[in-house]
């Protein structure tokens, strides 16, 4: 069993090392399948938690939700136009009010400098939802999909294609390299993540036997590769301004069947969603309008072929943020 993580904080997979990371997905594993059996697990019970959400959410915030109630916690969502958080009220004095009143704190918003500042003043766990930089929670809900489907992660091949500057493929990266995976970003070497995380990335890569690898070809990168990713071409909090030019340099990044077919047999498609894969979507129709594509980061067809592990992915959002609260909240209570 790994060390308690009680109390701990989970800002970014960093401060995890590989069996920690490994237990929360066995704790997930357990918790997942004690949820589909009907057993009860209110290892939490009467704990309260605040969600902060400063950005939009379906995926994030219901898992929270869900799991809180699961472990027989409250919870309380603040978005900010309902709160005094940043405009009237600073990170700092926040973090000191709700660190009083909660057990645990979730926040999703900008930079990963407010997460860190909530958690350095809050005195209990605060958990990572998203920021600009990184998306923890969602990682580990695709290593617990990668993990299911093919039994193990070591030496597992992931490519990212898209805007690899970003939160998702920057986790990815990190939660590659502590697992001991092959991760490559595909992407023009504009939006190759930046230097500092990747040395970064490199030095525990030497540890873990990770590979990881920077290519601008698509057909080339995704060669025998086990799992292709992709993310939306303009993340939340970008202006509308950037499209254009998204849609220009990362159209030839769009995962179709032809790219598809260029990894192994046995690949899967993962996407963090929400995804833009056809006009049903207010966005969707807006750029099909100004820039005549019906598809942008993912085709329909691969979008539909491939669903299976896409929704996988999305119900393992919640198991595996149930993990995470339960083990930083609670003295672990063994698996
Ligand atoms: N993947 C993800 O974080 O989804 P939401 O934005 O809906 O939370
Ligand atoms: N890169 C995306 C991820 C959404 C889950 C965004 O930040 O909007």
């Amino acid at each position: 069993m790994a060390a308690s993580l009680k109390g701990r904080s989970f800002l970014t997979l960093f401060e995890y090392t590989p069996a920690e990371i490994e237990h929360l997905l066995d704790l997930a594993a357990k918790l997942k399948a004690m949820k589909k059996a009907g057993e009860k697990h209110h290892y939490c019970k009467d704990k309260n938690i605040a969600l902060i959400f400063e950005k939009t959410s379906t995926r994030t915030r219901c898992a929270f939700e869900v799991a809180a109630a699961d472990l027989g916690m409250h919870s309380t969502y603040l978005d900010p136009k309902a709160s005094q958080i940043g405009k009237k009220e600073s990170i700092r004095d926040t973090a000191r009010v709700l660190g009083s009143m909660y057990d645990g704190i979730e926040y999703r918003g900008f930079e990963q400098e407010i997460v860190e500042e909530l958690a350095a003043y809050a005195g209990v766990p605060v958990w990572n939802g998203l920021t600009n930089e990184f998306h923890p929670t969602q990682v580990l809900a695709d290593l617990l999909t990668i993990r299911e489907h093919f039994g193990s992660l070591k030496d597992r091949h992931l490519v990212f294609l898209g805007d690899a500057r970003y939160n998702m493929a920057n986790s990815l990266m990190v939660g590659c390299a502590k697992m001991g995976m092959h991760f490559t970003a595909c992407a023009p070497e504009a939006y190759f993540p930046n230097e500092e995380l990747v040395e970064r990335c490199q030095n525990i890569a030497k540890r873990t036997g990770a590979i990881l690898e920077f290519k601008t070809n698509p057909m080339e990168a995704v060669k025998n590769a086990d799992v292709l990713y992709t993310d939306v071409w303009v993340s939340m909090g970008e202006p509308d301004e950037v499209w254009e030019e998204r849609i220009r340099e990362l159209s030839p990044y769009r995962v179709t069947m032809d790219v598809m077919r260029g990894a192994a047999d046995n690949a899967i498609f993962l996407h963090c969603l929400p995804a833009f894969h056809n006009l049903d979507t207010g966005i969707g129709k807006e750029i099909y309008k100004k820039f005549g594509i019906k598809e942008m980061e993912v085709t329909d067809e691969v979008f539909k072929k491939y669903e299976a592990s896409i929704f996988d992915e999305a119900e393992n959002r919640m198991h595996t943020i149930k993990a995470v609260m339960a083990a930083t909240l609670k003295d672990d209570w063994g698996i």
